[in-house]
C-alpha cells in the first residue's frame, strides 16, 4: 500500500470540501448528513473516501509540503484542525481563522510529525461539536520510509474510526447531549457505519483506531487476547506492548497489531468496549462505560499476509527527563474543573484570543505542565489536547477516593508513546513534558469531550520569540 504511491513531487495539494450530503445508512430513508469530500490536485498523495460522512482517508509523508484549498459549502462558518500535526498558527484552523459559508481558505504547512495516525475535523467557536457530529472528520496517515515497520510491503492495515450517533424514527442523526457529559449516541458507528464487520484472512493486521466520538470513552478489548499496542497519537512505538485492554478517550489513537492467524475462516472475531465506571458518568440509552460490541472480524480464507511483528517498529523513543525542562521545579499547574455549571481550564474559560499570564512559554523552551482533575463541583473524566508539538507523559497520580475506577482504567493508558491527548480521570493528576517549536504562536489546549470544549473547557497559549 505504502509504496504504490508515486514519488516525484514533494508538495502535496488537494482540494477539500464540507459539503452537505444525503446518504443511505440505514434501511429507508436517506441521511441527512455533512462530510468533506477531497480531491487530489497535484503530488504524491492518495485519497480514500469512506462510504458513509465519515472520512475520506488521506494519506501523505513525512518531509512533504502540504497545501489543502479548503472550500466551506455548508451552511455555517467552520474552520479545519489538523489534530496532532504541529502546524504554523496560521494554518491551525483556529476558531479565530474562521471561513464563512461560502467561503475558501488554503491551509499550507509541511508534514514535520512522526510517521502516524492523525486526523482532521472542524473547531469553530461553541459549534465543534455540532460539526464533527453532523458528519465532518477524517484521517491523515503520515507515512516515513525511514520506519522498519513501513517498509513492510504486504502488512494490511485498516483504518478504524469509532464514533456514536442517535438517528430519529425518520433516519436522521438528533445532536443527544446528555446531562453535562455531552453527546452521547445511543449507536456504535464504525467508519460511519453501524453494526460493523470487517472481512480479514488469517493474518496479521495493524489496526489504526481513531476514537473520533465528540464523549464517548471506550475499554477496547479482545476475548482471550491481549491487546498489542505498535502506535499511539505521536506515531509508532519502538516496540510493541501488550496490554489486557486499552483505555481510549476522543481524541486519541492507537495503532494495534492483530494477529488473526490463530482463528480459522468461517469464526468471527468481537472487538469490545468493556464497562467501567467513573463519577460523573452513566446517564443515557447508551452511557458512557456501558459494555457493548464495537465491531467484528469475520475470518474469510485467503492469502496469509505477513505473520511477524518487526522488531524494532521504529526508531527509538527517548525516556523522558524532566530535568531538560526550565521549570521542572515548579511545574505549570493547569487544573481542569466543572464549577457551578461553568467548565473552565486553568480557572477560567475560552475567550477567543485571550491568553493568561501563566499561558505563556518561550519558543524552544521544554516545560513541564501538570494537569488535574481533582476539584469542582462534580468530576467527571476529561481527555485534555494540545495543538502544537506532542508531548511526553511523566507521571499520574490518583487520589485515594476514586482509586478503585482508576486501577480499572489505567493499564489501558498507552503512556509509552508521543502523546497529543491525554485522558484524565476523576481525581487524576498527570504531569506532562513539552518541547515548544518550531512554530511560534497562539495555539489552543482543551478537553477533547467537544461539548466541554465548547462550553469553555478551553484555553490559548501563547509561544513567543
Ligand atoms: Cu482534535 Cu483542538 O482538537
Ligand atoms: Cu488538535
Ligand atoms: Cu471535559
Amino acid at each position: 500500500m505504502v509504496k504504490t504511491l508515486l514519488r516525484q513531487d514533494n508538495t502535496v495539494e488537494i482540494e477539500l470540501r464540507a459539503v452537505q450530503r444525503q446518504i443511505k445508512l440505514l434501511s429507508g430513508q436517506p441521511t441527512s448528513v455533512w462530510t468533506y469530500e477531497a480531491r487530489r490536485i497535484r503530488g504524491d498523495v492518495s485519497i480514500k473516501h469512506l462510504d458513509s460522512f465519515v472520512g475520506p482517508v488521506i494519506r501523505v509523508r513525512r518531509g512533504q509540503r502540504f497545501i489543502a484549498r479548503f472550500i466551506n459549502q455548508i451552511s455555517e462558518t467552520t474552520t479545519v484542525h489538523w489534530h496532532g500535526l504541529n502546524v504554523p498558527e496560521h494554518a491551525d484552523g483556529h476558531p479565530k481563522d474562521s471561513v464563512p459559508p461560502g467561503g475558501q481558505r488554503v491551509y499550507e504547512f509541511e508534514i514535520i510529525n512522526r510517521a502516524g495516525t492523525y486526523w482532521f475535523h472542524p473547531h469553530p467557536d461553541m459549534r465543534t461539536g455540532r460539526h464533527v457530529w453532523n458528519g465532518l472528520a477524517g484521517m491523515l496517515i503520515v507515512h516515513d520510509d525511514e520506519e522498519p515497520i513501513e517498509q513492510l510491503d504486504d502488512v494490511e492495515e485498516m483504518p478504524i474510526i469509532l464514533q456514536d450517533r442517535t438517528f430519529n424514527a425518520s433516519n436522521q442523526i438528533v445532536y443527544s447531549i446528555v446531562g453535562m457529559e455531552g453527546a452521547l449516541g445511543n449507536r456504535i458507528l464504525v467508519n460511519g457505519r453501524p453494526n460493523y464487520a470487517a472481512k480479514v484472512t488469517p493474518s496479521c493486521y495493524r489496526l489504526r483506531i481513531l476514537n473520533g466520538s465528540n464523549t464517548r470513552i471506550y475499554k477496547l478489548a479482545f476475548d482471550n487476547m491481549p491487546m498489542v499496542a505498535i502506535g499511539t497519537d505521536g506515531g509508532l512505538l519502538h516496540q510493541a506492548v501488550e496490554k489486557p485492554y486499552i483505555a481510549l478517550a476522543p481524541g486519541e489513537r492507537v495503532d494495534l497489531w492483530v494477529d488473526f492467524s490463530r482463528f480459522h475462516p468461517g469464526q468471527s472475531v468481537p472487538l469490545r468496549s468493556l464497562p467501567f465506571s467513573a463519577t460523573g458518568i452513566g446517564q443515557g440509552p447508551l452511557p458512557n462505560g456501558a459494555g457493548f460490541e464495537v465491531m467484528r472480524f469475520d475470518i474469510r480464507p485467503g492469502h496469509r499476509g505477513y505473520t511477524r511483528l518487526p522488531r524494532p517498529i521504529a526508531s527509538k523513543i527517548p525516556t523522558p527527563d524532566q530535568k531538560e525542562a526550565v521549570n521542572y521545579t515548579n511545574p505549570r499547574a493547569l487544573p481542569i474543573s466543572f464549577d457551578r455549571g461553568r467548565f473552565l481550564l486553568n480557572g477560567a474559560a475560552f475567550r477567543l484570543t485571550e491568553v493568561a499570564s501563566n499561558e505563556r512559554v518561550r519558543l524552544k523552551d521544554t516545560e513541564v505542565w501538570t494537569f488535574a482533575n481533582t476539584t469542582g463541583t462534580m468530576i467527571m473524566p476529561h481527555p485534555i489536547h494540545l495543538h502544537g508539538p506532542s508531548f511526553r507523559v511523566l507521571e499520574r497520580t490518583i487520589q485515594n477516593v476514586h482509586r478503585a475506577n482508576w486501577e480499572a482504567m489505567r493499564e489501558g493508558y498507552t503512556d509509552e508513546g508521543w502523546k497529543d491527548t491525554i485522558l484524565l480521570m476523576p481525581g487524576e493528576s498527570a504531569k506532562i513534558l513539552i518541547n515548544f517549536g518550531p512554530y511560534d504562536g497562539l495555539f489552543l489546549y482543551h478537553c477533547h469531550m467537544l461539548e466541554h470544549e465548547d462550553q469553555g473547557m478551553m484555553r490559548n497559549y501563547l509561544v513567543y520569540r
